[in-house]
């Protein structure tokens, strides 16, 4: 047993050495065969010497010479597939493909476009005025001839801060804070943001963009309305836009008029299109001349001035010049979609 004991030792002892040595599956292929092989392998034969050792020691002796086979056959499996593993070829440059692109960060589409209106208007000689987003009832509604709980107040569904504080609902008081503190003539834009309780779906959101203008001067007609804002319109979408005038009602100008522009989404042509409602028309804009009431509340003198409005929304005029069929887009700043504005 001793005897066997040294041989095991040695067998073990010669195949570490070897194992050490054997590099490519060739070589581990002839030290398999060289210690399992069936026949002569140098753990096989130790089985065999198993056969004459004495009775009561060869429980003991086959548990060592079945360890050693453990050892061999699982030492082999790793080296094998060690030896097997797929050689990484070394790092090459492909000088032909294209460079990574970087993307550059852009204002946002809607202040590209908020920007593009300012142009056309600054070309015309308007200034830029701004004002407070929280505004008191007086400037939001009773300047602008909204008597307490008239009824068209409802149409600019307010979120109230207080009684008398809320978010404004539109830019026109702006226009009464510059009336008040400047003397006509009187030529402005005014944008900025806006609030009102809306449900959000494809042409509404609770808060937007809007940009109001305003001219005070002596002897404004309708006729400049009309012509400023087909200017301001052509200027944006081109010249051959359809353009139409409709009556309206605003409670700060008299007479008033609504102004829409053909769908440029389906051009009239999708019965069930969700931005026009199929009809071909999209409102983009509230105009009228300015009611003198409103003009005696500022302290200007009605019988010697007189002057236009209008009150456009940039968001959903934007998404006709973009031909974007979801005013939402613009705020859930999703960079696949902010990506392909701003970058020409
Ligand atoms: N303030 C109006 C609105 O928010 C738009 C408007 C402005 C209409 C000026 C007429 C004149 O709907």
């Amino acid at each position: 047993m001793a005897n066997l004991k040294d041989r095991i030792d040695g067998v073990r002892k010669a195949f570490e050495d070897a194992a050490l040595k054997a590099g490519d599956a060739k070589s581990l292929e002839e030290l398999r065969t060289a210690f399992l092989g069936r026949k002569r392998g140098h753990v096989t034969l130790l089985f065999e010497e198993l056969k004459s050792v004495a009775p009561e020691e060869k429980r003991e002796a086959g548990r060592l010479v079945n360890e050693l086979k453990g050892f061999v056959s699982d030492r082999l499996q790793v080296l094998e597939a060690v030896v097997q593993a797929p050689v990484r070829p070394a790092r090459t440059i492909d000088m032909t493909l294209p460079g990574r692109k970087r993307y550059v960060g852009t204002p946002h589409p809607l202040t590209l476009f908020q920007k593009e209106i300012e142009a056309v208007f600054l070309g015309m000689g308007f200034a830029i005025e701004e004002g407070p987003e929280i505004e008191t009832d007086y400037y939001n509604f009773e300047a602008l001839n909204f008597p307490p709980h008239h009824p068209a107040r409802d149409s600019w569904d307010t979120l109230y801060i207080k009684d008398d504080l809320l978010l404004r609902t539109h830019t026109s008081p702006v226009q009464v804070r510059v009336m008040e503190r400047s003397k006509p003539p009187i030529r402005i834009i005014c944008p900025g943001r806006v609030f009102r309780r809306e449900t959000p779906d494809p042409t509404h959101l609770p808060m937007f963009l809007q940009v109001e203008g305003l001219v005070i001067d002596e002897g404004i007609t309708f006729a400049h309305l009309k012509g400023t804002l087909e200017y301001f319109i052509r200027a944006l979408f081109g010249e051959k836009i359809k353009v139409r005038f409709r009556p309206s009602f605003f409670p700060f100008t008299e007479p008033s008029a609504e102004v829409d522009i053909e769908c440029i989404v389906c051009s009239g042509k999708d019965a069930s299109c969700r931005v026009c409602g199929g009809t071909g028309w999209k409102e983009i804009l509230g105009s009228g001349m300015v009611d003198p009431q409103v003009l005696k509340n500022v302290n200007i003198d009605p019988e010697k001035y007189s002057g236009w409005a209008f009150g456009l929304g940039i968001d959903r005029t934007a998404m006709f010049a973009f031909g974007i069929p979801e005013m939402r887009y613009f705020y859930e700043n999703d960079l696949r979609f902010l990506r392909q504005f701003g970058t020409k």
